[in-house]
């Protein structure tokens, strides 16, 4: 093997995932205290507020104590090049974080063992789901009270869809948590109170050892010769080609905060997720280990330095290795240029950065070039990478400019800060150009959206609350077809016919119920829940 492969195939690119609270970023920083990445607790919450000091309008992030832009973090860890995606779980999380997600091969979705199965994941899952990436899942807080390890593994299956195989079993939960059995060595793994230090003390058990018992206590000791019997007996088989298809969920149960089983946990998840995955363009598959660089462009992030009004185009290296003195070609700006200043996040710092290899994450100097999904290729190689789908919003306003004379502005303002993809925009048949309708994966973009249009571009928002939910996208199977017209359609009153800037037609609603009466009485009319990808 070539050094050149061996940087490739010891990269690990995968996004976190979970409700808020569930415990991502405890997770994510023990992650970094093992690879020595950062020297102690506290880091990476401590990142958010530094990042969010660096321009104005993360003001916002930073009064509600919230991350809203996701980043990425790359460390090294027994031999592995980690580079961990976080989205933000927020309530106010954008379509950034779904977009996020189409940069990583594999997902960890962190789970609140008191709590199961919440909104946010079920979102989040959906589209690692729909990609089908390998997830692997870290039910966390053993170190509380919890609901039952059985409950919980058949409402994941319930809920999300997915087979679920237990890696490894809970001794006891809250005060009582003793550790956890192992079920591939058929050995527990007791461990021992500790909160502050790296790892948490852990001794090696034969489950048939009879000091086990003194150990964990007759009880607990009966108890869970019990329950392997029932989970060997009642679970399905351990399939790790279907783990890769994401059609199994390898679980493990620990504690994020008191660090038991949290580095188990990485060990095996590195061991058995994916190196960098290919991506299609076209009729085409780009492996990672192809020579030529290649790239896409999965998230634009205006506003980096308020002094500069710069943005930075983050890309994932989808194969071979970024060199900052290479020409590369930008397919949809047909150009062949330098990358300029392309950096990388390493925990808490952001480096300039020579070279990466696939699987890695870069952000670019972005003049206004770069949008969502865009390809960057060899110049000698051309080709298009498969579109990034659009993510239907879930919140909708109506907006225009108060003054009337500043049209122009508020809708260059508004095209630019679509292009970015923070918010999509609407336009109907029946608005003339000074109105838009905007919607928004999360309500904070609302605010980010009034707030830069006031200070870039001087214009003063008139916003009307719109009460729909949900937006489809029309499929059109003919595309030279005529476009549907509202009298087309047999809709309900809380449904519109509307149409984004490239000419898709999209239906809102403003409830599932009205999907459903849409679609049963309009007989041959396609739906379709993302915009613009195939898979
Ligand atoms: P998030 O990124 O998913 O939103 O969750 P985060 O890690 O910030 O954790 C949310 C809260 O849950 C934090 O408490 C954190 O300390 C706690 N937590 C995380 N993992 C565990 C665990 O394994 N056991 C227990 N008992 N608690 C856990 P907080 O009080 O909200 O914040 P902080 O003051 O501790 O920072």
């Amino acid at each position: 093997m070539t050094q050149y492969e061996s940087e490739i195939k010891r990269r690990r690119t995968f996004a976190i995932i979970s409700h808020p609270d569930a415990g991502k970023t405890t997770l994510t920083e023990k992650f970094l205290l093992y690879g020595g990445a950062i020297a102690q607790a506290g880091q990476v919450k401590g990142k958010k507020n530094t990042r969010a000091a660096t321009s104005d309008w993360m003001e916002i992030e930073k009064q509600r104590g919230i991350s809203v832009t996701s980043s990425v973090m790359q460390f090294q860890y027994d031999g592995f090049c980690i580079n961990i995606l976080d989205t933000p779980g927020h309530q106010d999380f954008s379509e950034d974080t779904y977009r996020t997600l189409m940069a990583a091969d594999s997902a960890v979705m962190v789970i609140d063992a008191a709590k199961g199965v919440e909104a946010q994941t079920r979102k989040l899952f959906k589209v690692c789901a729909m990609r089908d990436i390998p997830i692997f899942t870290f039910v966390n807080k053993m170190d509380r009270e919890t609901r039952d390890p059985f409950e919980l593994c058949e409402e994941l299956e319930k809920e999300l869809g997915i087979d679920t195989y237990a890696m490894n079993w809970p001794i006891g939960c809250g005060k009582e948590f003793k550790g956890v059995y192992d079920r591939q060595n058929r050995k527990v793994i007791h461990f021992t109170s500790n909160t502050n230090a790296k790892a948490a003390t852990a001794t090696e058990i034969e489950v048939n050892d009879p000091a086990l018992a003194d150990l964990i206590g007759e009880a607990k000791h009966s108890q869970l010769v019990d329950e392997i019997e029932l989970l060997d007996g009642a679970s399905c088989d351990f399939d790790m080609e279907r783990v890769r298809h994401g059609k199994l969920s390898p679980v493990f149960f620990g504690s994020a905060l008191t660090n038991f089983g949290v580095e188990p946990f990485l060990e095996e998840f590195l061991r058995m997720t994916t190196a960098p995955l290919p991506r299609r363009a076209g009729e085409q598959v780009v492996d990672c280990f192809d020579e030529d660089f290649s790239a896409f462009v999965f998230k634009i992030q205006a506003n980096m330095n308020k002094a500069h009004r710069d943005r930075i185009a983050f890309m994932r290296v989808v194969s071979g290795r970024f060199d900052a003195e290479k020409e590369v070609y930008h397919m949809q700006g047909a150009k062949k240029m330098r990358l300029s200043r392309p950096q990388q996040l390493m925990a808490a710092e952001r480096e300039i950065i020579e070279e990466a290899y696939a699987g890695d994450i870069i952000g670019v100097f972005d003049p206004g070039i770069f949008s969502i999904g865009d390809t960057l290729c060899a110049p000698s190689k051309k080709f298009l990478f498969d579109p990034i789908p659009t993510f239907a919003p879930e919140h909708f306003m109506r907006i225009r400019s108060i003054d009337t004379m500043k049209r122009k502005q508020f809708l260059k303002g508004v095209e630019q800060i679509a292009q970015e993809g923070a918010i999509q925009i609407f336009k109907t048949p029946y608005t003339g150009m000074e109105e838009v309708i905007v919607g928004v994966v999360g309500t904070l973009q609302f605010d980010v959206l009034e707030y830069r249009l006031r200070s870039e571009y001087n214009v003063e928002l008139y916003k009307e609350g719109l009460p729909y939910e949900y937006l489809r996208w029309v499929v059109r199977e003919d595309e030279d077809a005529e476009p549907l017209k509202e009298e087309d359609l047999l809709l309900p009153n809380d449904a519109k016919l509307v149409e984004d800037y490239k000419g898709n037609q999209l239906l809102l609603f403003a409830s599932q119920w009205s999907i459903q009466w849409v679609t049963e009485r309009n007989k041959g009319l396609v739906l379709a829940e993302f915009g613009g990808a195939k898979f």
